[in-house]
């Protein structure tokens, strides 16, 4: 009875870790189609009129893909360039979320 609960929890624990793991890739998605895909495109390649007009790097690529988390948080904050400053229009959490759905577009 006791080693039933105890798989019990423990495949609970599991199903939430992993169902918060999946619902802040969605939300990273979503909010990358809302805010995000009219530059940077649903892909994230920069194939939009916006993205050529501004040169820009194919999100998913190796050169945007080899900085830090912190440094993608970084130009979603402070904005880099032409790239629009989300302080204040986005939670911390949003933007982490954001830089979890970038990651998602590493060939
Ligand atoms: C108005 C168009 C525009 C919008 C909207 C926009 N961006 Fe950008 N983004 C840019 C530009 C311009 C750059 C900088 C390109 C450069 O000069 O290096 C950039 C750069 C970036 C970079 C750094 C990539 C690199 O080359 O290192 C990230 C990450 C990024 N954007 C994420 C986002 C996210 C996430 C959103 C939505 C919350 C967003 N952008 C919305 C225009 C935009």
């Amino acid at each position: 009875m006791r080693i039933l609960l105890r798989t019990s929890v423990a495949m609970l624990a599991f199903a939430m870790t992993f169902s918060t793991w999946s619902a802040a890739q969605n939300a990273g998605a979503d909010l990358f189609k809302s805010k995000c895909a009219m530059c940077h495109g649903a892909d994230g390649k920069g194939e939009t009129a916006m993205g050529k007009k501004l040169a820009l790097r194919d999100l998913g690529s190796a050169d945007v893909q080899k900085q830090s988390d912190a440094e993608l948080a970084g130009f979603i904050t402070k904005g880099k360039n032409k790239m629009p400053a989300y302080d204040g229009k986005l939670s911390a959490e949003q933007i982490g979320d954001l830089v979890k759905f970038i990651r998602t577009l590493k060939k």
